[in-house]
């Protein structure tokens, strides 16, 4: 989506005007009302719009700009308004735009709201707008043309003009990962499955990143009995896929950021229920937001050193699938009894933990999973589990959380979860029972932590897919996490 910052605003299109309430007198209402003639204030009053959040008033063609769709949209009070409400404004617009405008406009020019105006304004409205503006229609072959996305062109128009346009560009890159973390999401899993998301992962080297891909014979050297034993049923093959972002200073400990990408999971022969199961395309949502989070970094040239695993496997019931009782060999030498292979995630995260500890050395591990339907019985689709016993990176994510607006919420973990996934024949156990089932995942992964490492786990099985339109995004792929990990490189590396 081309997004382009202007100080005067076309004669055609949808024409979006912020209105912040009880304040038509002022910004670009009153300024537009002056062109207009009146027509702003007059529909205004007609309708009772004051500029309350969710109200809004259309004027279709008005006298003075036949071609145009001019719309007021609330944005509530000015001086509550944080960051997260300006991306939400801009996702308001371009979802009213995206269906029935090829162009959309929003009006800004000297508008404040909240601590925001002027440059830092205009570059949160143009990509909360640029990330609303989202369609995933390759397959769409012989549509309808009403029912596909019209929308081509967004511009912000605002007094600060040169100074948004240089500053949106590292918003851009970061927008560009959203779109890549919902497009991988968003596949179908006969076409992304391992070795075709390694491939995508692939196209992250024009953007400087380095990238390799181990496949099952060397995870198999490597010893990564866990991973290989979740891809065993499926004819496609098991990977592993390593980019590099060395943006920081040379030698400094890299971060790991660590995916699960399991491309389909079916459960296994601990099969699932028939209905619903096409969710499970999305189980590799963890993978992908690993993936788009190491495009924006790239993409902006991040001053930070990071790399990101993903662990890629599809989960097929088989003649050769595992089976539940089997006991695998992970690459850290523990052991597991597999009691259910619908628990397959963590088996796959595992082996990646420990080859991204004894291969990086980084100073600090996060992992990102679709890990448990139990996140979604605790916080459905507003928060996405944090997992750690370290209370300074607990701290900087939720803080991360805060910043990007995707929100984080800590859980529970300990030993008492570890004590629940003991087995009686093996190591550990790869379930701990229906009771606190997203933290005794947690307590599993937390078997494969070296020594102190800072390590954290995000369970976001309630956050990688919506059912419903948000403000940021339209119902389906969500992109989530890859602001999030964006804003805690920021925070914690480059400040
Ligand atoms: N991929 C699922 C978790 C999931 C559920 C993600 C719903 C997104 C939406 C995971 O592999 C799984 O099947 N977990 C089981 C674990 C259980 C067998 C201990 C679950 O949550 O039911
Ligand atoms: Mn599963
Ligand atoms: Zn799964």
């Amino acid at each position: 989506m081309n997004v382009t910052f202007a100080s005067d605003h076309p004669a055609e299109g949808l024409i979006v005007v912020p209105v912040p309430q009880d304040r038509l007198d002022q910004g670009p209402a009153a300024a537009l009302d002056r062109e207009l003639d009146g027509a702003v204030m007059r529909a205004a009053r007609a309708s009772e719009f004051v500029g309350k959040k969710g109200q809004s008033v259309t004027l279709a063609g008005p006298a003075g700009l036949e071609n145009a769709v001019v719309v007021l949209l609330g944005a509530g009070p000015a001086d509550k308004a944080t960051a997260a409400d300006a991306l939400a404004l801009g996702g308001k617009a371009a979802a009213k735009a995206m269906m029935a405008h090829k162009t959309l406009s929003i009006l800004l020019g000297d508008l404040a709201l909240g601590t925001l105006s002027g440059d830092k304004l205009a570059v949160q409205v143009a990509l909360g707008a640029r990330l609303r503006a989202y369609a995933f229609e390759i397959y769409k072959k012989k549509a309808d043309p009403d029912d596909l996305a019209k929308l081509r062109a967004i511009t912000v128009v605002t007094d600060a003009e040169g100074a948004a346009r240089d500053a949106y560009e590292a918003q851009d890159a970061l927008a560009e990962g959203v779109r890549l973390a919902r497009d991988l999401v968003s596949e179908p899993p006969n076409v992304l499955f391992p070795e075709s998301f390694a491939e995508r992962c692939r196209e992250l080297e024009s953007y400087g990143v380095e990238v390799e891909i181990l496949g099952e014979a060397e995870m198999q050297k490597l010893g990564m009995g866990a991973l290989l034993g979740v891809g065993q049923g499926s004819v496609r093959e098991s990977k592993l896929a390593v980019m590099r972002w060395n943006g920081g200073e040379k030698g400094d400990r890299p971060l790991a950021l660590v995916g699960k990408g399991v491309t389909f999971d079916t459960g296994g022969i601990s099969l699932k229920a028939g209905p619903g199961m096409e969710d499970m395309k999305m189980d590799m949502g963890g993978a992908a937001a690993v993936t788009g989070a190491m495009r924006a970094l790239a993409g902006r040239k991040a001053k930070a050193n990071v790399v990101g695993l993903i662990g890629l496997a599809e989960n097929m019931p088989d003649g050769n699938a595992q089976r539940p009782a089997d006991v695998v060999t992970t690459m850290s030498g523990q052991t597991v009894e597999i009691l259910n292979t619908d628990a397959e995630g963590r088996l796959v995260m595992a082996d990646v933990l420990t080859y991204a500890q004894e291969r990086y050395k980084p100073d600090a591990v996060l992992d990102l999973a679709t890990l448990t339907g139990a996140i979604i019985i605790s916080l459905a689709d507003q928060y996405a589990g944090v997992f750690t016993e370290n209370d300074a990176l607990a701290d900087a994510l939720l803080a991360a959380g805060e910043s990007s607006g995707e929100k984080l919420w800590r859980m529970p973990l300990g030993d008492a979860h570890r004590d629940m996934i003991k087995s009686d024949i093996a190591d550990m156990k790869n379930i701990g029972g229906r009771d606190g089932g997203s933290s005794t995942a947690a307590a599993f992964l937390s078997r494969f932590i070296e020594g102190d490492t800072p390590w954290a786990h995000l369970d976001i099985a309630g956050m990688a897919w919506s059912k419903k339109d948000r403000d940021l995004s339209p119902k389906g792929a969500t992109g989530y996490g890859v602001r999030l990990l964006d804003a805690f490189v920021r925070a914690s590396r480059e400040s």
